[in-house]
């Protein structure tokens, strides 16, 4: 089935139905990704464009687009590109529309993925629009929860940290709110609780969530997502360094319990690496399944799947 929008610039876009149709194609790219690759995508480009920072993000679509036989032309640091000289998004779309069959963008602005969107005459994926959406990480999220606990209806999920700035939590929480059952807890300190655009998704769709301080109480469900503090989205230093270690996940937290850690990563102290050997650690797989997740959203959108 092809999915029913030419960009990828929000999980709001997706329907329960594509959700299910990217995850049937993951089991497809998931075999070729175990026998190193494929030519489906032969001949056509990707434009990697990141300008603001990523190690996996960058090279995990990458690694998709090279397993799928297609090729990379790539910009990053805002600080090389004609951004920095004043170049429009919506320009340098145009431009990189002529060489590329497909892009993919990091940008620090919010909003920035539906500017370059509007332009693009080639299919256009967020990779990260500073605090606001990273839909590719959901879907790869997604795929994760259903692979380690077998099902996406009734998960009970906890998110814990940067809730206001992490844009993961965003992009997955209205991902997972389309499944049947699934029920949120919040733990954030009271300055970087969940906005609004989420909480008044759940109000919409009658999804229950509770908010909390405190996630000992709060690590009894099937996952517990864990985000960094966003660091670069403080205008003040010095609250950053208030909050900075709100959480700390360590191995003794989760003894005796069956809960699926997850992470975006990259990661600082909330999880201590005592947890990495526990079972429970998923956050290395889900790495992984990222690639596996982008290999079938680029040959979805190039009409190929
Ligand atoms: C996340 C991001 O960039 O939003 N990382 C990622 O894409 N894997 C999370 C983060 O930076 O904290």
């Amino acid at each position: 089935m092809p999915l029913p929008f030419k960009h990828l610039t929000s999980t709001k876009q997706l329907s329960r139905e594509d959700m299910d149709a990217i995850l049937a194609v993951t089991k497809d790219m998931e075999i070729v990704l175990e026998k190193g690759g494929t030519d489906l995508l032969e001949g056509k480009v990707l434009a990697s464009l990141f300008y603001e920072p990523s190690t996996r993000t960058r090279l995990s679509f990458e690694t998709a687009m090279h397993r799928l036989g297609g090729s990379v032309i790539t910009a990053d640091g805002l600080q090389f590109s004609s951004l920095y000289k004043g170049e429009t998004i919506e320009d340098t779309m145009m431009v990189v529309s002529q060489y590329a069959d497909i892009i993919a963008m990091r940008h620090p602005e919010q909003g920035s993925a539906d500017r370059a969107a509007s332009v693009a005459e080639v299919p256009f994926i967020n990779a990260g629009d500073g605090p606001g959406q990273h839909p590719t990480q959901a879907i790869l999220d997604m795929l994760t929860i259903f692979k380690e606990r077998g099902k996406l209806d009734g998960i009970k999920i906890t998110m814990v940290g940067d809730l206001m700035y992490g844009r993961t939590v965003h992009s997955l929480s209205f991902l997972l709110g389309l499944y049947n059952d699934v029920t949120f807890t919040l733990v954030s300190p009271e300055e970087l609780k969940m906005p609004e655009k989420v909480t008044s998704f759940f109000d919409e769709k009658g999804i229950a969530y509770t908010e909390t301080e405190n996630i000992e109480e709060a690590l009894d469900g099937d996952i517990v997502y864990m985000t960094r503090i966003q660091q670069e989205r403080f205008a003040d230093k010095s609250e950053y360094d208030r909050l900075k270690n709100s959480y700390v996940l360590e191995a003794h937290h989760l003894t005796g319990k069956d809960i699926t850690v997850m992470h975006p990563l990259p990661r600082l102290k909330e999880i201590s690496t005592d947890v990495d050997r526990l079972p429970n650690a998923a956050y290395f797989r889900e790495v992984r399944n990222g690639v596996i997740a982008r290999m079938a959203l680029l040959a979805m959108l190039l009409g190929k799947a």
